[in-house]
């Protein structure tokens, strides 16, 4: 994989996109993740003003995975632009700016915000709860909802603009149809399943503060693979693939699917930060061993 990756008009130089939400606060641990072998680097979503989340307990570990309700705390974008420059002139990686609003509007006006010479990509999270809808569903419940915000994001940015879709609802591959008529230029699938929840046996309540929340690891990586998949077959945009990545063999699977570039969040708590090179040098030595470019082996189950 010693070639440049081509994911629309970005390149990465190396394959492996840190999640959003994980080691995404500060502009060095950031910087430290693309130093240990990431190619590409997505913030913790960031709102337009500063946003406290939900009191702690927000995360709690269990046997495949994590369940999370951090509550979509941000720092606010001008104390993201500040961390952004940080990545942007102490590493290769490609930044990719993650947002959120509670409308499509707030979306744009986050977008617009942004200090355009610190990163190379705008993310737009609409898998997270909204308060315009009257179900409270995130904008990736519905093609109209997803499109609301797709449309929006566009207008107020040039920068390539990739969408992150949620595995909770059908027809992950029609929404993703819809986005890509309104201007995306990637997708990123998934975000987290659920919502779960834990419950501890000795105080008989909920694990977290939120009761319920998030679920990522690898027990929902066979949904990612899925969600990746029926993308694949909607879209000619190009996709990031995440959900329960821990090893080589998932990375290229879900490649097979039809992913461009995977990415890791959890995985890192299984393996550390050098989870990007070991993967990379996995992939590599599996390249070689089958003979193919990389290029080939991505959307390469669909052939089947
Ligand atoms: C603690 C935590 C915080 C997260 N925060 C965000 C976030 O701010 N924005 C977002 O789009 N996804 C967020 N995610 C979801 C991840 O980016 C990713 O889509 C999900 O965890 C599935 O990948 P994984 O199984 O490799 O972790 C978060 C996940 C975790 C565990």
């Amino acid at each position: 994989m010693s070639s440049e990756i081509k994911f629309g008009k970005l390149k990465f130089k190396r394959n492996g996109v840190l999640a959003s939400g994980i080691m995404g606060l500060t502009g060095w641990s950031m910087v430290k993740v693309a130093r240990c072998g990431a190619g590409g680097i997505t913030t913790k979503s960031i709102s337009k003003n500063i946003r406290e989340g939900h009191k702690t307990p927000i995360i709690q570990v269990y046997k495949a995975g994590l369940i999370n309700a951090v509550g979509l705390s941000s720092t606010g974008v001008a104390n993201s632009n500040k961390e952004l420059k940080i990545i942007k002139n102490n590493s290769d990686a490609v930044i990719i700016a993650s947002i959120f609003g509670s409308t499509p509007k707030e979306f744009a006006e986050t977008a617009e915000m942004l200090d355009n010479e610190s990163y190379d990509a705008i993310e737009a999270n609409i898998s997270c709860p909204n308060v315009e809808s009257e179900f409270g569903q995130p904008f990736a419940a519905s093609s109209e909802s997803a499109a609301k915000v797709t449309k929006e994001v566009r207008k107020a940015t040039k920068k390539p603009l990739i969408v992150k879709l949620s595995p909770n609802f059908n027809n992950i591959g029609e929404i993703a149809k819809k986005v890509e008529s309104e201007g995306a230029d990637g997708i990123t699938a998934i975000n987290s399943v659920g919502p779960g929840m834990l419950i501890d046996i000795n105080t008989f309540q909920p694990k977290i503060s939120n009761k319920i929340g998030g679920v990522t690891g690898p027990g929902i990586f066979p949904i990612a693979v899925r969600c990746v998949y029926d993308i694949y077959k909607s879209v000619k945009i190009p996709i990031i693939g995440v959900g329960g990545i821990i090893s080589e063999e998932d990375a290229i699977q879900i490649i097979l699917a039809g992913a461009s570039l995977y990415s890791i969040g959890t995985g890192i708590l299984y393996e550390g930060l050098e989870i990007f090179s070991k993967i990379n040098n996995g992939i590599d030595n599996y390249l070689k061993e089958k003979k193919l470019n990389y290029k080939d082996l991505i959307g390469l189950a669909h052939s089947f």
